[in-house]
């Protein structure tokens, strides 16, 4: 047995002494706990804003071979070898390290292969061991029955155990599948269910980094960084909902979101390149009786793709009289702006980025020049606070012009002419710092600016989406999968990466509808635009050089199934608002997987074609060609089919028909679910009815209410009804009236009767 160490106790951290470096413990919470060591590297999370650490009891005792410290919710015991082991508080086994010997990859190549083997385009990759002076590696036993989530928009299947990925922000168009082991976001959280007993892990450092989730071994699982200090936190709580409540608690909740970003938006990139093409799909969307809030533009409506201009010419002189007319039609405009500044001596931004210094640098000090869309471009430095605020600031020039939100895209950060070296001098908020540390919070930072200049400028919720992001953006932007295609697989593929960004604190998240690269086709189209009837983000948008996939291209039947599911999506939004507005409190996501609310049922821990949206839906949409009928597990409680009122029990499969207009969706029996007006667009005038479902005979619901605009909801300006339903007898009532009006007559619909309520305004109550 190795000595324990000395140790000191500081507050809540208690550092250890070890022989070669101290490793220390802060409770955070009694379910919080970082374990932190220093390698060097200096500079604030990005992921965690202000101080989470919360007054909180524990207890350090010396247990012989190693000492214990225990809180309400953990215990971590660390012996004189540095071992990490957690266990929840009743004593069981969470993530404990692995002392076991390696049995390390062998891919049956030599060194005098790799070469031939690489020269066809295969790659021999696989990061077992790294070369770097700062690599390190954290490893953590499996247990046979353990299953693992989370790590945001990685590719693949719901439980990612047997696979190893990357967080190496990468714009790779190629079609993205199960072996792919990087994407567009690092998002390094991950949760584990061990013999039933959740947990999770935060490793918060924006260097390269990988997880092995027990592909190498059945045995264990480990995680390795290129660099930067040993820090994560071990999140416990439980079930699965409180771990990744903790998580969120941590790294930020996505805040209340404006109504109408929660609408249906259309996109394709090239619309942009004049405003007939963009009004020519409003007027296709009015034609056809689509409702739509927004219509994305794509690079094109630039000058030149330069950032912050518009190409007037194409615009009748004037896009500001053309948004205008567009949002007095219920339809916002939302523009893309990437990263990369066109370096011309004669566009604004990019000398005043050159005059102040904003762009990033070569080591020797001259500008850092690669290529996207415009050609050579500059890299704003957003690690640095002057720089996102100057971001920010250009941001105006598209407010004044009355864009509805921005999409930020390319800010992995892509580019044309080979990757940016690691050296590249990028800023670690004011301190000079390398590509290497800033590459995956670039997209993050970005955002975040974006954020700040919408909320100045605007006044409003700002609407930011983006294709990159770290840990912790959520508090910023939405976010969408980026480069998906026109393939069956990536429809299939929407299940878990949506619930899995969900889990990693993305719950406003969505895939390009229809699939972005490739040619979709009228079935494929039709599942999609079913399957996404929840996606929280909607949107469809394709690639330039794709076949069109408005929702009329196909003409008939697609576009009636197309029309009933985008009509149907304005029904359900009231209910996804409120789930959004509980989430900024719970920190638990829209659209979930099921093992999220059931996660004792060992049936749905590895579920990747079917989720539920918050509590009480359970979806099981058709992702497969050609198939009319599906298998749909229904774990426990009673279901009712939204279609026919039919009830199930639960805890079954059961079989049912789900031709190409049907998506199959359950409620769970005693649910009550608001019912939005049927509308072509969320306006701006409040509602002044509102409708409430009743699934069952007895149930009560918390409903949310405010202007659905701006943030006067933080100063009360909400409205709160709870709406219950016992033996046939409805009571409404408004425990928080701050919001006028409310509603003038609410209507509850029952099995068998509807019940309406109007608004009294001297006792501020609901009377039939
Ligand atoms: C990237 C984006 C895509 C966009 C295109 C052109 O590929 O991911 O959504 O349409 O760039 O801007």
């Amino acid at each position: 047995m190795t000595q324990l160490p000395q140790y000191k106790q500081t507050g809540q951290t208690i550092t250890f002494a070890f022989p070669d470096h101290q490793l220390q413990l802060s409770v955070i919470t009694s379910a919080i706990i970082r374990v932190f060591e220093n390698r060097g590297e200096n500079g604030a999370s990005y992921a965690i804003e202000g101080d989470k650490e919360q007054p909180t009891d524990f207890t350090i005792k010396d247990a012989g071979d190693h000492y214990e410290l225990r809180t309400a919710d953990l215990l971590v015991k660390i012996d004189g070898d540095q071992h990490v082991d957690v266990y929840d508080a009743a004593g069981n086994p969470l993530a404990v390290d692995y002392r076991g010997q390696r049995q390390l990859l062998d891919k049956g190549v030599d060194k005098d292969h790799e070469a031939l083997v690489e020269a066809e385009g295969h790659s021999v990759s696989g990061s077992t061991t790294g070369s770097d002076s700062g690599y390190y590696q954290v490893v953590k036993s499996l247990t046979a029955d353990e299953h693992l989530y989370g790590l945001g928009d990685k590719t693949g299947y719901l439980d990612k155990r047997g696979f190893e990925y990357d967080n190496w922000n990468t714009d790779n168009p190629a079609p993205q599948m199960e072996n792919f082991t990087k994407l567009y976001k690092s998002i390094p959280v991950m949760y584990g269910l061990k013999n039933g007993h959740p947990y999770g892990l935060f490793f918060d450092n924006p260097y390269k980094s990988h997880f092995d989730m027990g592909k190498e071994s059945p045995n264990y699982y480990f995680y390795s960084a290129v660099a930067g200090n040993l820090d994560y936190y071990i999140l416990g709580g439980k079930t699965l909902k409180a771990i990744v409540s903790n998580y969120t608690y941590l790294t930020g909740r996505v805040p209340l979101p404006q109504k109408w970003t929660l609408g249906y938006q259309q996109s394709r990139w090239g619309y942009s390149v004049s405003q007939k093409n963009v009004q020519a799909i409003a007027d296709g969307l009015k034609k056809y009786d689509i409702p739509c809030d927004a219509i994305h533009l794509d690079i094109d409506y630039m000058r030149g793709y330069r950032v912050f201009t518009w190409n007037n010419d194409q615009y009748e002189g004037d896009p500001k009289k053309f948004v205008t007319n567009l949002k007095k039609r219920g339809i916002k405009i939302v523009t893309i702006i990437d990263p990369g500044v066109k370096k011309d001596p004669d566009y604004n931004v990019y000398n005043e980025g050159v005059k102040k210094g904003y762009f990033v640098k070569s080591p020797d000090g001259t500008l850092y020049i690669n290529k996207v869309w415009p050609g050579d471009s500059a890299f704003p430095d957003f690690g640095r606070p002057d720089v996102q605020k100057w971001w920010g600031h250009n941001d105006k020039f598209l407010t004044d012009i009355g864009v509805g939100g921005v999409w930020n895209d390319m800010n992995e950060p892509a580019s044309f002419e080979g990757a940016i070296p690691d050296d590249v001098v990028f800023s670690d908020h004011d301190k000079p710092s390398t590509h290497k540390k800033m590459h995956n919070v670039y997209g993050h930072n970005m955002a975040k600016a974006t954020y700040d200049g919408l909320k100045e400028y605007q006044r409003r919720r700002p609407y930011v989406i983006t294709r990159a992001a770290y840990a912790g953006t959520q508090k910023y932007s939405t976010v969408w999968t980026g480069d998906n295609r026109s393939i069956w697989p990536h429809i299939q593929m929407m299940i878990p990466q949506l619930c899995n960004l969900g889990m990693s604190g993305f719950s406003f998240a969505g895939t390009d509808i229809g699939g972005f690269g490739s040619d979709t086709n009228p079935e494929l189209l039709t599942r999609w635009i079913e399957a996404a009837l929840f996606s929280p983000l909607m949107r469809n948008h394709a690639a330039m050089g794709t076949r069109h996939q408005e929702p009329w291209t196909f003409g008939e039947p697609t576009l009636s199934i197309y029309r009933k599911y985008v009509k149907l999506r304005y029904r359900f939004i009231p209910y996804l608002y409120d789930l959004f507005e509980k989430g900024t409190k719970s920190g638990l996501p829209v659209m979930r997987p099921l093992v999220l609310n059931y996660d004792n049922d060992p049936r749905v821990r590895d579920l990747n074609d079917e989720f539920m949206v918050g509590e009480n839906i359970l979806v099981a949409p058709i992702v497969e060609r050609s198939q009319t009928k599906r298998l749909v597990y229904l774990p426990a409680g009673e279901w009712i089919d939204f279609w026919n009122n039919r009830q199930y029990a639960g805890n079954q499969d059961i079989v049912v028909d789900a031709p190409l207009d049907k998506l199959p969706v359950f409620i769970k029996k005693d649910t009550i679910l608001p019912w939005g007006n049927p509308v072509d667009h969320i306006s701006d005038t409040p509602d002044t009815e509102m409708t409430f479902k009743v699934f069952g005979n007895q149930a009560s619901y918390d409903h949310y209410q405010d202007d659905g605009t701006d943030f006067k909801y933080q100063d009360g300006e909400f409205n709160h009804y709870t709406i219950s339903v016992k033996n046939g007898q409805v009571a409404v009532n408004l425990p928080h009236y701050g919001f006028k009006p409310a509603y003038e007559k609410i209507t509850v619909e029952l099995p068998d009767k509807k019940v309406s309520l109007t608004f009294n305004a001297v006792k501020n109550d609901y009377e039939a």
